[in-house]
């Protein structure tokens, strides 16, 4: 990953402690209690995870609470739960029934703001949509919306009925929409007729019916929520009108009682083989990751608002926008649009306006901020401000005293948090009211957690050397499975390294046990904390008529930590000209969605190859990033080809 955070992170010795005040009023409020929770839950697992289970409602009890099969896990064995039920029915019995569970904020500036009680009747009813419509436990609904209060109500509903929910980020282009509906098989797929980004309509209906209309042949009908308002095709016997479908519907629901193994969701998500993966997480076990973790990370207290500005579409919103807060009955803060519409201080005004508690973002966004200027946050009372999070990247250092001064006042934690899609939930970071932060570090693992930095044959690193990231215990919001396909689970997580489940990541741990996490090692890209497959990009690429082959590799971007560098050899009859460049990114753009398009592309007349035919992309990389290929070549094919590709930097 960028280097320059690598070197700055290797001198960084600053070390800020939770205040006084802060840490007299947390949840865990010391090293001292964070070490003791953390050895018990090593010691006894069992009953530290029986503990923390049994603060939410389960229908039937777990006869086991772990049955671990190296790579398969199961959680809570036997018990029966539902995953609804404990973000909503379990808040209304009390006082919290008339607490603020969702408050929406659309970027025109409308606003929704739905109680427990009331997002618990439109769950109801979506449920019942979902059954009038022949949706069945078992069944999967692909979810492709912008950040509408409608996604989590679909969500939650497909959670009651034991559906598995497939979320498409609404940024995927309909080609990427329909490659994920067709591997889900999902039978249902609710969109918008559009969703407003930047001022800007997205055309999500359209983009819907281009992926139909290019053979999706398991879903038998699309539920459109009207958003916009614009006139969108409706395909009679095919599409229906959300709330029309509302109207008739029953408030009254019953959760269905599901086994803590039934599966939850799929998430796809980017590897090292050119096919996203669906990534299935199940109830029992996710729900405990998800509620744990957003109380211990994220300190939560009945007063709390909290704001995770992530998306929903990835794994952040899941985990920290919808289910964990919910679990916790927490106000969440959902935001539809662009953070700098109509003005870059569109995030400071929610918080102002809101008197946001906690606020939760990614470095890239940080960094935006940074290049905005000052001025913005500074125009805004940041006061209400208690707790400050990161996630998605690395942080550079100086990103992290920027949100610490400037939004935190230099008064607020933060906890940088490390975890993937395949986790589920948060791995390693800091506990705001105990663990002393050090700028780019996540710090110490969370409680069950076991990550360790070792090399090929796993075997553990001495402080401060570099190696692989490992998680070395299984934990409950841990991947069940890859949808469809078990055999890849195994194969790209546990086979790697012997014995542990492999992360992708590249981390060194320092002399006190504090974990720095350095970015991936494999062919992934992050992107704006959007994880791009290098073989995804170059798979659209060569589905160009024009193109003959590519390479895809990452470089260091200001802004968005990476970006993605394409050396393209066109087909032998095509010219290399700016136009076709431009066609080429657009392409891409079709194919996966705007923010994988190539910051650069670069024409070759051949790649860099070993002699067994495997591109370079070490050499590339360094190439890219306007380094000389110091590495080692000597396995390389064709040395003129690298000399040619230096020329072509020029061109
Ligand atoms: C990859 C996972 C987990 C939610 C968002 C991304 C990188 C994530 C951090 C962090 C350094 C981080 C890793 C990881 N990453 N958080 N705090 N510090 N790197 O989920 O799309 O599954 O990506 O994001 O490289 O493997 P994802």
């Amino acid at each position: 990953m960028a280097d320059t955070n690598i070197e700055s992170s290797l001198k960084e010795s600053r070390v800020f402690p939770p205040s006084a005040e802060f840490s007299s009023q947390a949840r865990i409020s010391s090293m001292d209690a964070y070490e003791e929770m953390y050895r018990r839950s090593l010691d006894e697992p069992d009953v530290f995870w029986s503990e923390i289970a049994s603060e939410l409602e389960w229908f039937e009890p777990w006869s086991k609470v772990l049955e671990w099969n190296e790579p398969v896990a199961k959680w809570f064995v036997g018990a029966k739960t539902n995953l609804s039920y404990n973000c909503l029915d379990r808040h209304l019995s009390g006082w919290r029934k008339n607490r603020v569970a969702l408050l929406w904020e659309g970027e025109p500036g409308d606003q929704r703001i739905l109680t427990y009680q009331m997002l618990h009747r439109e769950v109801c009813r979506f449920t019942n949509v979902l059954v009038s419509l022949g949706l069945r436990s078992g069944d999967r609904a692909t979810i492709y919306l912008g950040m509408v209060p409608e996604l989590p109500i679909a969500m939650l509903a497909c959670a009651r009925l034991g559906v598995m929910h497939n979320v498409v980020f609404g940024g995927f282009s309909a080609e990427a929409l329909r490659d994920r509906i067709n591997d889900s098989g999902s039978k249902i797929l609710i969109t918008a007729d559009g969703g407003y980004r930047r001022g800007v309509i997205v055309p999500l209906k359209k983009n819907v019916d281009d992926a139909l209309g290019g053979g999706a042949p398991s879903v038998e009908k699309v539920v459109v929520v009207r958003r916009t308002g614009e006139t969108v095709g409706m395909e009679s016997g095919r599409d229906l009108w959300w709330h029309e479908l509302m109207a008739e519907s029953s408030d009254q629901s019953e959760a269905v009682w599901l086994d803590a193994e039934h599966p939850l969701f799929m998430l796809y998500t980017s590897g090292t083989t050119g096919k996203p993966k669906g990534v299935v997480h199940t109830t029992g076990g996710y729900m405990v990751s998800a509620y744990a973790t957003a109380k211990w990370v994220f300190d939560l207290r009945d007063e709390d608002t909290f704001w995770c500005g992530a998306d929903i579409g990835w794994v952040t919103g899941h985990s920290y926008i919808v289910y964990g807060p919910l679990l916790n009955g927490t106000t969440s803060v959902m935001y539809e649009g662009a953070p700098n519409y109509p003005e870059p201080d569109r995030l400071w005004s929610i918080i102002e306006k809101y008197r946001i508690n906690i606020f939760y973002t990614a470095p890239t966004a940080i960094r935006a901020f940074i290049k905005w200027g000052d001025q913005w946050p500074a125009k805004h009372d940041l006061s209400s401000l208690r707790l400050l999070g990161t996630v998605g990247e690395p942080i550079n250092p100086e990103a992290w005293m920027w949100y610490h001064s400037k939004i935190g006042s230099e008064n607020c934690p933060i906890v940088d948090t490390w975890w993937q899609t395949e986790t589920g939930s948060i791995m390693i970071s800091p506990l705001p009211g105990a663990t002393p932060t050090k700028p780019g570090s996540g710090t110490r693992p969370l409680p069950g957690i076991v990550p360790d930095v070792v090399d090929r044959d796993g075997n553990s690193l001495p402080d401060n050397q570099g190696g692989f990231l490992v998680l070395k215990r299984p934990w409950p919001s841990m991947l069940r499975t890859i949808y469809g396909d078990p055999e890849r689970m195994k194969k790209q997580y546990w086979d790697e390294i012997p014995g542990v489940y492999f992360t992708g990541d590249g981390a060194r741990r320092d002399e006190d046990g504090y974990f720095w996490i350095m970015g991936r090692i494999d062919d992934v890209i992050n992107v704006s904390g959007h994880r791009i497959g290098t073989m995804e990009v170059e798979s659209a690429l060569v589905s160009h008529p024009n193109v003959a082959e590519a390479a895809a590799v990452g470089i260091e971007h200001e802004i968005k930590g990476q970006g993605v560098v394409a050396f393209v050899t066109p087909t032998g009859d095509s010219e290399p000209t700016p136009e076709l460049k431009n066609e080429l990114r657009d392409h891409v753009g079709k194919v996966i969605g705007a923010f994988a398009k190539p910051e650069q592309i670069r024409f070759t007349d051949a790649l860099p190859k070993t002699r067994s035919g495997k591109i370079m992309r070490r050499l590339l990389r360094d190439l890219a990033s306007g380094k000389e290929a110091v590495g080692d070549t000597t396995t390389l094919e064709d040395y003129a080809v690298l000399a040619k590709l230096r020329e072509s930097e020029e061109a």
